[in-house]
């Protein structure tokens, strides 16, 4: 009797040990679902700059989209027509190595990409960037900087190259206020 009675307390103890472990699991999912990523490409640190005020106003995890080889000041010779970055955007196939993608990239639903405008579009390194990432069913913003192109031309290449992915409205956020970021992320 003594014997059933230990028995029947194990296994009620085991069943309630289970309950438990599941429940704390399904907090962490939740806790872990919906959230936002600045994810930015820098060659002169004034995309990141906006990328660190974005990632501020939305508490946003913030991830730099670093080359594996860094850009030198000759590489980003736009005048010279063989340096890297000339020889890069002439080549609309060419992918630059990433040094690491996020972890757990499926933590996100909505996932900010920021670059500096390159010939009128964003640098090939950021197509490197959308087909590492899984990005279905996520919602991807752009937000650019530039010497004052626009950023639609760019916008428009990206939803060309990838007609899946869902973009929203994306923005230049040349020469931003904390109070103009403010602004946008509160936008409905
Ligand atoms: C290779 C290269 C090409 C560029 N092409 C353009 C361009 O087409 N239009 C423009 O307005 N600015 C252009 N710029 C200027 C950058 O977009 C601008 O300085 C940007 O803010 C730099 O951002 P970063 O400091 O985050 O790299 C170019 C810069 C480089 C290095």
């Amino acid at each position: 009797m003594k014997k059933i009675l230990i028995l029947a307390l194990a296994a009620i103890s085991l069943v309630a040990c289970n309950q438990t472990s599941k429940t704390e699991s399904r907090g962490t999912e939740e806790e872990a679902a919906g959230k936002t990523l600045v994810a930015y490409f820098s060659a002169t640190g004034t995309t990141q700059a906006a990328a660190e005020l974005l990632a501020q106003a939305l508490s946003a995890d913030l991830f730099e989209i670093a080359p594996e080889q860094p850009y030198s000041e000759d590489d980003l010779n736009w005048r010279d027509s063989l340096s890297r970055s000339s020889v890069e955007m002439k080549d609309a196939s060419f992918r630059p190595a990433i040094k690491s993608m996020p972890d757990d990239m499926g933590r996100y639903d909505t996932v900010y990409i920021g670059f500096p405008i390159w010939w009128g579009v964003a640098p090939r390194i950021i197509n490197t960037f959308i087909e590492n990432a899984s990005l279905d069913g996520v919602t991807v913003i752009p937000f650019a900087t530039s010497g004052g192109s626009e950023i639609e031309p760019a916008l428009d290449a990206l939803s060309a190259a990838y007609p899946d992915i869902a973009f929203g409205e994306g923005r230049l956020l040349n020469d931003v206020s904390p109070a103009d970021i403010e602004a946008w992320v509160a936008q409905p």
